[in-house]
């Protein structure tokens, strides 16, 4: 949570810190501000709301200066106000701060200040680092904040800056994602690539308990105790156009439009050119007699990662016959799992920087498991920890809303459990050519769907005159109502709950009356009667019932008010076309309830607080 973005160069700070600060707004959107050094020495500046708000202000009074620091929040420690906005400074106003994470000793460390005679204004845990760095400052800053450091508990990546050196900007990660820009008489920090791509393609990335001390001459690494690190720049190989609109009205919209692209990149070399092997040459530690000792498999994740999931669970089971146990992330490590190094524990995170998801998989390492990432980041926390990584290759996902990062983890899934089912012997060879003929004709199934988006702007404006719905299906359509619900809820603000067909009966039932939409899947050709009498269960009651079913399925399309038709597909491979509808319709249902489809309320994109 949290959008950090620092430089130290030649050029006005101000636009490169507002550009990188737009580009991290899907981290937080709730207030952001800069400090720079200008010539009347560091300056503040801070708006409650979007960075617009901060660029109006800026406009009518710039601050004029080649080092700065700026933030976009997600409150955490105090509401959203002006004062709670970062940069934080203290009583002196020579030293300035931004902060993403939490200091969990905050209180204790504010407590002492205050005895030291520290004035506070806000209601952050961030005052408190700004105060103990001046506190602690002998005359070089670093070594002021390598000793603030060790006095803080908790998440933290930092920018930190103070008047007395203004050649210098100090930068921490623990715990919280920080990387750095290496630019020609100019350097750069942020919470994420797209802040700085704009002015460089090479990067280091920070790992948890190093620093970077940056100069417009170059860049310093080092632990937290001030021992000098060597590391490999990293070179970005993905352009700042795939992080545009263009030309779409917002990111979700353009993001579920690239999902044939993005299946079609994460499936790429993985399959054979004759169609009948799965090869994933990346997986280095899982080897063929690694995979025989596994004797089950846990998932991991949060959210729409999460939904993913649960499609993945039916898939191994289904194609590798392995028991697969799933929890979302921050439950995991709490419940005392057993894990043994027997377990391959599957972590699935888009932004590869989520806490809980990170937590866990740290718990598994920590008890011998083999943890496999699927993430969407090559550089991530999770990505970089993990024993064995799938990429997915769906790009940069800006959407607050997961769209096409979901489709792709389904697709990583389905190479998995085929991956499995060929070096366990669990499928035969026709089998396993049957779905990946079938995997490869989803890119054009989806852009099929993709046509009719302008029925489901019909459905979806009707859809957003209501204030409760209800998503139902049985088995992977059951997973897939979860993620359409949740999609719904979270830019639509609609209350919408996703229940098993079969359920509904104990009980939300009772909830069904005259009118109500009904969101019924129906894609799972051995439950499809089964779901009709569920169908027809809440139909008796009065509900407006919207079927998502298979092209052909003429009989389930009699029981509906309304069909949208997906095309023919395995029964297992249902998933990744019937969640596209869904998608659709939350986007549309926002748009017409006028919300902020890419930026919903209370959320943000990478969650890395617990
Ligand atoms: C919903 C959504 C979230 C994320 C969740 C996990 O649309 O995007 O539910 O799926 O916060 O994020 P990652 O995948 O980055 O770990």
């Amino acid at each position: 949570m949290c959008g950090i973005v620092g430089y130290i160069g030649k050029r006005n700070s101000q636009e490169i810190l507002l550009e990188g600060l737009k580009k991290l707004e899907y981290r937080g959107y709730d207030s952001a501000g800069v400090a720079v050094y200008t010539a009347s020495g560091l300056q503040i500046q801070k708006a409650k709301g979007r960075i617009a708000n901060l660029e109006s202000k800026l406009e009518e009074a710039p601050l004029n200066g080649s080092v700065g620091i700026g933030h976009t929040r997600w409150a955490t420690h105090g509401k959203p106000s002006d004062v709670n906005s970062h940069p934080h400074t203290d009583n002196s106003m020579k030293f300035s701060v931004v902060h993403n994470g939490i200091i969990e000793n905050y209180i204790t460390l504010k407590e002492e200040l205050i005895e030291k005679g520290h004035v506070f204004v806000s209601e952050t845990d961030t005052e408190v680092i700004s105060h103990l760095i001046a506190d602690l400052y002998e005359g070089d800053i670093l070594k002021a904040v390598q000793k603030a450091v060790k006095r803080m508990t908790g998440a933290f990546a930092l920018g930190v800056l103070t008047e007395f050196e203004p050649d210098r900007l100090v930068a921490v990660r623990q715990a919280s994602p920080l990387i750095i820009g290496i630019g020609e008489g100019e350097n750069f920090i942020g919470s994420d690539i797209p802040a700085i791509l704009e002015y460089t393609r090479n990067v280091f990335i920070l790992n948890d308990g190093e620093m970077a001390l940056l100069t417009r001459e170059g860049v310093e690494l080092m632990t937290l105790e001030g021992n000098f690190i060597s590391r490999e720049m990293f070179r970005v190989d993905w352009d700042i156009v795939t992080a545009e609109k263009a030309g779409f009205d917002h990111f979700m919209l353009k993001e579920i439009h690239e999902q044939p692209r993005a299946y079609r990149d994460t499936m790429g070399s993985r399959i054979s050119a004759d169609g009948t092997q799965v090869t994933l040459n990346e997986l280095t530690t899982l080897t063929p007699e690694a995979i025989r000792e596994i004797n089950r498999v846990h998932i991991v994740a949060c959210g729409t990662a999460y939904h993913a999931g649960m499609v993945g669970k039916y898939i191994i089971e289904k194609m590798a016959r392995i028991p697969v146990e799933i929890d979302v992330a921050s439950e995991y490590r709490y419940r005392s799992p057993i894990i043994t190094k027997d377990t391959l524990v599957i972590v699935v995170s888009q932004s590869g920087e989520t806490a809980d998801t990170l937590a866990a998989l740290r718990e598994a390492k920590r008890c011998g498991a083999h943890v496999l990432a699927i993430t969407n980041v090559v550089g991530s926390s999770v990505a970089r920890e993990a024993d064995d990584m799938i990429v997915t290759l769906a790009g940069p996902e800006i959407a607050v809303a997961s769209t096409k990062a979901y489709t792709s983890q389904l697709v990583a899934f389905y190479l998995f459990g085929l991956h499995l089912a060929q070096t366990l012997g669990t499928q035969t060879a026709a089998e396993i050519a049957e779905t990946l003929a079938a995997l490869k004709a989803l890119p054009e199934q989806v852009e099929a769907i993709l046509e009719q988006a302008e029925a489901i702007k019909g459905v979806a404006e009707e859809m957003a005159k209501h204030d409760n719905l209800f998503f139902i299906g049985r088995g992977l359509d059951y997973a897939v109502a979860l993620e359409g619900s949740l999609k719904l809820k979270e830019i639509s603000y609609i209350h919408s709950e996703a229940y098993a067909a079969g359920e509904l009966k104990h009980g939300t039932l009772a909830l069904i009356e005259e009118g109500v939409p009904v969101i019924a899947l129906a894609t799972q050709h051995e439950l499809l009667e089964k779901t009709v009498s569920n169908i027809k269960e809440v139909k008796a009651r009065g509900a407006n019932v919207l079927g998502i079913a298979v092209e052909g399925e003429l009989e389930l399309q009699k029981s509906v008010d309304s069909t949208f038709v997906i095309p023919k597909t395995l029964d297992v491979l249902a998933p990744a076309l019937s969640v596209v509808p869904l998608q659709l319709l939350s986007y549309y249902a926002s748009l017409a309830r006028g919300n902020d489809v890419d930026k919903p309320r209370n959320l943000a994109k990478s969650v890395t607080v617990e």
